[in-house]
This record gives C-alpha cells, sequence and structure tokens, in this order.
C-alpha cells in the first residue's frame, strides 16, 4: 500500500531515467542527489526557484519515498550545503519556498547574498490553512518586488515566474514533480534541474512528452 501511495502513477516504469534528460527548448534534467553530484548544466540557470524540504522529518521522508537512507545532516547542515550549491550556480534571481520555522535563516542566507531580498506570503495545493512563504531575492532594484504575487498559491507564483520574469533558463534543484518544469516548458521557455527521486521527476517527462505527442503547446496535466 504504501508503495503504490508512493508510485506517483507509475509513469517511471515507461521512461529510461539514466544520466542526463533533454527536454524541449534545451531543457535539461537529471534524477540526482545535489549533496553527491551537482551537473555542470545547472550552471546555466540564471534564475533560480527551489522548493527544498523544509525541515529535518521532511528530508528524511523525502530519501524514504526515493527509497534511500536518511541522512545523517541536521537541517541547517542540509541547507548550508544548499546554498554552497547556490553560490557555485550564482544566480541573478533565487526564490526558495519555505516553511515559517526556518524562514528566518533563509531570510539572513538570501540577504548575506543579494542587496533586495524579500517574501511573498503563499499557500501549497491551493489551501488557505497550508501556509507558506517563497523569498525573493535580487540585485536589480526594478525586478525586487512582484506585488501581485502575495497571497497567492505557490503553484500561481510559480507559474506567473516562469511565464513572465526575465531569466533565460530558470533552474530547480528540488524539481519533484516539476511545477517549474511544467510552466516554463508551457511558457516555450528553457529550464534545468535535478531531483532525487525517479517516480516523482517522471511525472513531469511523461507529461511533457504527452503534450509534446499530442501537437504541442498548453495541455499539460495539472
Ligand atoms: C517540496 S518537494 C518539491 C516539490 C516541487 N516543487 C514540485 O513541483 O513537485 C522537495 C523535493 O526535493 C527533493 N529533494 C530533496 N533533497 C534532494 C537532494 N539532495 N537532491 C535532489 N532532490 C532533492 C525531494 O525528493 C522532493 O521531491
Amino acid at each position: 500500500m504504501r508503495n503504490k501511495q508512493w508510485d506517483y502513477g507509475g509513469h517511471y516504469r515507461n521512461l529510461d531515467l539514466s544520466g542526463e534528460i533533454s527536454l524541449p527548448h534545451d531543457s535539461v534534467v537529471k534524477v540526482c542527489d545535489w549533496l553527491e553530484e551537482l551537473p555542470d548544466f545547472m550552471l546555466q540557470a540564471d534564475t533560480l526557484f527551489i522548493d527544498p524540504p523544509w525541515n529535518k522529518g521532511n528530508v528524511n521522508t523525502f530519501y524514504t519515498k526515493a527509497g534511500k537512507a536518511h541522512i545523517s545532516l541536521d537541517f541547517l547542515e542540509f541547507s548550508r550545503r544548499l546554498f554552497e550549491k547556490i553560490d557555485h550556480i550564482n544566480p541573478d534571481f533565487l526564490f526558495i519556498e519555505m516553511g515559517k520555522q526556518y524562514l528566518g535563516w533563509y531570510l539572513e542566507q538570501a540577504s548575506a547574498r543579494y542587496r533586495y531580498v524579500t517574501f511573498y506570503n503563499s499557500t501549497y495545493y491551493r489551501r488557505p490553512a497550508n501556509k507558506c512563504y517563497v523569498i525573493h531575492a535580487a540585485n536589480q532594484f526594478k525586478l525586487k518586488r512582484y506585488p501581485h504575487l502575495e497571497d497567492q498559491d505557490e503553484a500561481a507564483i510559480i507559474a506567473w515566474l516562469c511565464a513572465n520574469h526575465p531569466y533565460k533558463c530558470i533552474g530547480d534543484l528540488c524539481m519533484g514533480q516539476g511545477l517549474v518544469g511544467k510552466h516554463a516548458f508551457l511558457a516555450g521557455r528553457r529550464f534545468v534541474g535535478t531531483e532525487l527521486n525517479h517516480k516523482r521527476l517522471a511525472v513531469l517527462i511523461s507529461d511533457i512528452l504527452q503534450a509534446e505527442e499530442s501537437g504541442g503547446n498548453g495541455t499539460v496535466n495539472q
């Protein structure tokens, strides 16, 4: 029952998920753990949108779902490693989705790296009770805040940014089932990403291939 629940529709069974996976608009993704490997293609991202785990329990749950052993790092060490990868990529804009518990720490880290740092109150799964925050970090004054993103669901924020934010390539180190990839694809734009769990990443790849087969634009499953 458990395994079935974490099967994410079983799309991974029909896909070759080894190595770098090329997708439309020069996009590339890879099933990998960025604690162990940061693929070179991630350096092409000039904007990052990352929705990482929000605490240690959440990290462990994702490792279990990916069929991997729990990691020994505490949450701040995990997060420091994440910022090492972000520093290596060095994006012009950084968006990070976070829960309340570590919002302050993540804001401090963003402020140490960017001139303008703000955040949006947000929700996930379109439920008002599911509160979260989206940090927006930038060095450009003109693009330091998008007021209309306040109080929007994460999916709406991602959709708007992927369609309208001025990036050449948007990156996501924790792609999951692929909201960032899906919305960049729908906007006809380039994305790169990594994801620990091949079963989760398979959802995005399958949706994109299906949309391509059925004639292209505009119809990726919600
Ligand atoms: C909160 S979910 C992201 C959800 C995503 N925004 C979506 O559209 O589905 C966090 C994701 O990060 C992945 N993850 C956690 N640690 C990782 C790591 N070290 N390397 C790669 N992916 C990781 C998890 O497997 C999980 O899918």
